[in-house]
């Protein structure tokens, strides 16, 4: 069993295992024909129920024929210009390449003393986009898994930082379209039900900063303590950004802090074009950021950054065996002070590739290409009388739904939008998304994808028409 393991002696199976595993994914990419095959549960389970995990195959070759069915052959592929799905970038190929050297280098950035180098790439990475927020000299951060532990972390900080001994006073203010994790943060940082106060949005499905200048008003007048407000720079749905500037004017009368959710628009942090969407942000007390949503980072990437990196000692421990107190006196950096997490992969390494090959204005530039694309997306569906848009893109998503002329029942028109992405994933031709405004079913379109072109939307459109159609026809007809 030995030969398994990675070490002096066995680099050469390393290197052949490795590349035949590259050489069965390269194929898979090249002659893959949809984002998905379509396969159900039920298809599947039994095919991974029948893997017997006592009895192992011995070799990587075999394993790798195995995964072609328990995996390769039905996952849902990114890459593919009719994945328009979920917030999931295809990946660069500069950072897949830093995946595979950190795995096998296996660094762990909690303590300099397992990763030496790791940790002073992960803070120099830090620096760099918070140089690109426009934070000072102060600012300071630490790699996530991902966006929701970054908003809790930095709703953490908030809370250690409003110094009020009464959890049940404290609220946070966020719009109607904030990320979930917002209030699921603050259920596990022991606030109150009704803690998050949710502030209605614009026609664009921005905060609307009036009504939040009320609330903050009146959460004073009740003796409650506005403990942080939180702008979102991208919408989950609409990719919609708050009024940053406005909101920051708020966070600062009030003494609440500022954080940014900027989980998807941070790639606006190197658009060569569109950076002054994120105006403000510099004036925020904490950032996050996930270079797995549109920076083309493969998941995880994900970062939280501070203005002021004193703050971060809300996550300070120091045990003995691992970040002794002395270790600070000794400035020996170790990135743990500043995490929620102990054992940490090395993903800063994974941006850095990107950015020594790519340069920041080239994966800006990509993510300028998909913003692009949403702009003529949202005139395909504005000019097309089968859909109803309902706003137009300040980033890369697309909210839409099928409005068949003459079926006037909105519960008929909402089961034939979910019946059409249902129908759609289960052919495999594309994948889009769906989700709700107003209490009525809509799809999404979230294109993150540089290889998407306008035909592809309109091929897809028209497939979910097709498939609208057919089950108004079927349903109504039987009605
Ligand atoms: C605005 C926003 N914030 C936070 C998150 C959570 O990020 P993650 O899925 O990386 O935890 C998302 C995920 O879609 C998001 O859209």
């Amino acid at each position: 069993m030995r030969s398994h393991l990675l070490n002096d002696a066995t680099a050469e199976s390393y290197r052949r295992s490795v590349i035949e595993g590259v050489e069965r994914v390269a194929d898979k990419l090249a002659t893959t024909r949809g984002p998905f095959t379509g396969v159900t549960p039920a298809e599947l389970a039994p095919v991974i129920d029948a893997v017997d995990l006592d009895k192992p195959l011995g070799d990587s070759s075999a394993a790798l024929d195995e995964l072609e069915s328990v995996y390769l052959r039905d996952a849902v592929y990114f890459h593919h210009p009719r994945y328009l799905g979920h917030l999931n970038c295809p990946v660069v190929i500069p950072a897949v390449l830093g995946e595979a050297v950190l795995s096998a280098v296996n660094s762990s950035l909690d303590t300099w003393d397992q990763s030496a180098g790791g940790t002073l790439i992960e803070r120099k990475l830090v620096d760099w986009t918070n140089g690109r927020i426009g934070f000072g000299p102060a600012a300071d951060g630490v790699f996530t898994s991902g966006g929701s532990q970054s908003n809790l972390q930095a709703l953490l900080l908030a809370r250690e930082e409003a110094k009020s001994t009464d959890l049940s006073r404290l609220r946070i203010f966020s719009s109607e379209c904030s990320h979930f994790s917002v209030q699921k943060s603050a259920k596990l940082l022991g606030l109150g039900m009704d803690a998050v106060i949710s502030i209605p949005v614009d026609r664009d499905k921005r905060m609307q900063s009036v009504v939040l200048a009320a609330e903050l008003a009146a959460c004073r007048a009740e003796g409650l303590v506005p403990m942080a407000i939180v702008a979102t720079a991208g919408t989950t749905d609409f990719g919609s950004i708050d009024p940053l500037p406005e909101i920051a004017a708020l966070a600062e009368e009030y003494g609440a802090w500022m954080h940014v959710d900027a989980a998807y628009g941070c790639g606006l942090l190197a658009s060569p074009t569109r950076r002054r969407l994120l105006d403000g942000i510099e004036r925020a007390d904490s950032v996050t950021v996930d270079f797995h949503k549109s920076f083309f980072q493969p998941v995880s990437s994900s970062a939280i950054l501070v203005r002021d990196g004193a703050t971060l000692r809300h996550a300070t421990y120091h045990a003995d065996y691992l970040n002794p107190a002395r270790t600070v006196a000794e400035q020996i950096p170790n990135q743990v002070d500043k995490s929620l997490q102990t054992t940490r992969r090395f993903d800063a390494l994974k941006l850095w590739m990107t950015l020594r090959v790519m340069g920041a204005d080239g994966v800006g530039g990509l993510f300028d290409e998909v913003c692009d694309l949403a702009a003529e997306g949202f005139a395909l569906l504005a000019a097309d009388p089968r859909y109803d848009v309902v706003v137009e893109p300040q980033l890369s998503t697309l909210v839409y739904r099928y409005v068949p002329e003459g079926v006037t029942s909105p519960e008929d028109i909402d089961r034939a939008n979910l019946h059409a992405r249902k129908a759609l994933f289960a052919s495999g031709e594309a994948v889009v998304a769906g989700t709700k405004v107003d209490g009525r079913q809509y799809l999404k379109f979230t294109l993150l994808n540089p290889e998407t072109t306008a035909a592809d939307i309109a091929a897809v459109l028209d497939l979910i028409a097709g498939h609208a159609e057919q089950y108004l026809g079927e349903t109504l007809v039987h009605a």
